[in-house]
């Protein structure tokens, strides 16, 4: 008998050990958990919570022109992906669940399947001119002046300039109360590593432990819509087309002055 408490003894303090690392595990990982909340949640203190692959001086020195886009297209990618991106053969589909940032890596530096790096071709700028190009075509896109862009400018307008400004920079009359503070569409940095899909899923079910409402199935009685798939997708486009240089599209001149441009690649062609 007095062995059997002996064990008895043991077996207690073995348990008590086992619950005191479980302890400590438990409070390890909320304390990890934690961290990793006010890093994902709180992150607007933090100076970028959404960390990019890219590094920041690889993301455009302006915003896209996508006139631009269109000639770097017809010079350097047509002849794979035809005269309209959105006739070849990427579907809008692979578009959506692929970030710029990811697309202009291969762009720079090509892949397997098939798609040649551009970097020793084509500056920064051009890489992503072409690029937002392909993906306005593709996805779709608003043009200047056009009863479309209106519409969205109103729905914007009356839902989220509140919060994040007219001209999407997170300036809207409610931006300084709110942590973290609403997003800024004009930072490639920020924007750029999203996907059209996540911004889709954040559209509709909203940011949790943020301002961010979920917009599903909300009703503008005002107006006369509804936010259901369709408007969502319309509004990731409208989020899209902020960093589009249009005021140099409407122009019609993209950021350079391309008549010089093209002079410029044909003497590099002869030499
Ligand atoms: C020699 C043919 C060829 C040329 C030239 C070419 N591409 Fe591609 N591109 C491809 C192939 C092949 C793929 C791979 C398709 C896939 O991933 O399924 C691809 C993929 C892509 C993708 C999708 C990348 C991804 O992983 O999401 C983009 C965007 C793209 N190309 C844009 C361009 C642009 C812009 C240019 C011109 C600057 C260009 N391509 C020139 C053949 C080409
Ligand atoms: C009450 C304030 C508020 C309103 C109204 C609001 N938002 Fe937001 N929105 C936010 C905040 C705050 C964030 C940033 C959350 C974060 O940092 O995770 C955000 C984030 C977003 C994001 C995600 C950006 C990213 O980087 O992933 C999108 C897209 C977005 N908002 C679009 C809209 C659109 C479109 C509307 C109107 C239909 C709207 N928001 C209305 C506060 C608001």
């Amino acid at each position: 008998m007095d062995i059997n408490t002996e064990k008895f003894k043991s077996m207690k303090q073995i348990i008590k050990l086992i619950i005191l690392i479980s302890f400590f595990t438990v409070s390890l990982s909320a304390v990890k958990a934690a961290e990793s909340y006010e890093k994902e949640v709180l992150g607007s203190s933090l100076v970028m919570p959404w960390e990019p692959k890219l590094a920041l001086n690889e993301f455009p020195s302006h915003d896209p022109s996508i006139e631009n886009g269109k000639w770097v297209y017809k010079q350097n990618c047509a002849q794979c992906h035809g005269d309209h991106p959105k006739d070849g053969f990427l579907s809008k589909k692979m578009m959506r669940a692929r970030s710029p940032e990811e697309q202009y890596e291969v762009i720079k530096n090509g892949n397997a399947k098939g798609m040649p790096g551009f970097k020793d071709k084509l500056s920064r700028d051009e890489m992503w001119d072409a690029l937002m190009y392909t993906r306005a075509e593709i996805l779709g896109y608003y043009k200047l002046n056009s009863d479309e862009l209106a519409k969205m400018s109103s729905i914007f307008g009356g839902n989220c300039a509140v919060c994040h400004g007219t001209r999407g920079h997170g300036d809207g009359n409610l931006h300084k109360a709110l942590k973290p503070m609403p997003a800024n569409f004009n930072m490639f940095e920020r924007l750029y590593t999203r996907t059209d899909n996540k911004l889709h899923k954040e559209l509709t079910h909203g940011i949790p432990w943020t301002a961010m409402p979920a917009w599903k199935n909300r009703i503008d009685f005002d107006q006369g819509y509804k936010f259901d798939e369709e408007m969502i997708w319309k509004l990731v486009r409208y989020v899209r087309q902020f960093g589009f240089s249009q005021e140099l599209d409407r122009l019609d001149l993209g950021r350079k002055n391309l008549e010089e441009y093209k002079k410029s690649l044909e003497t590099e062609n002869k030499g």
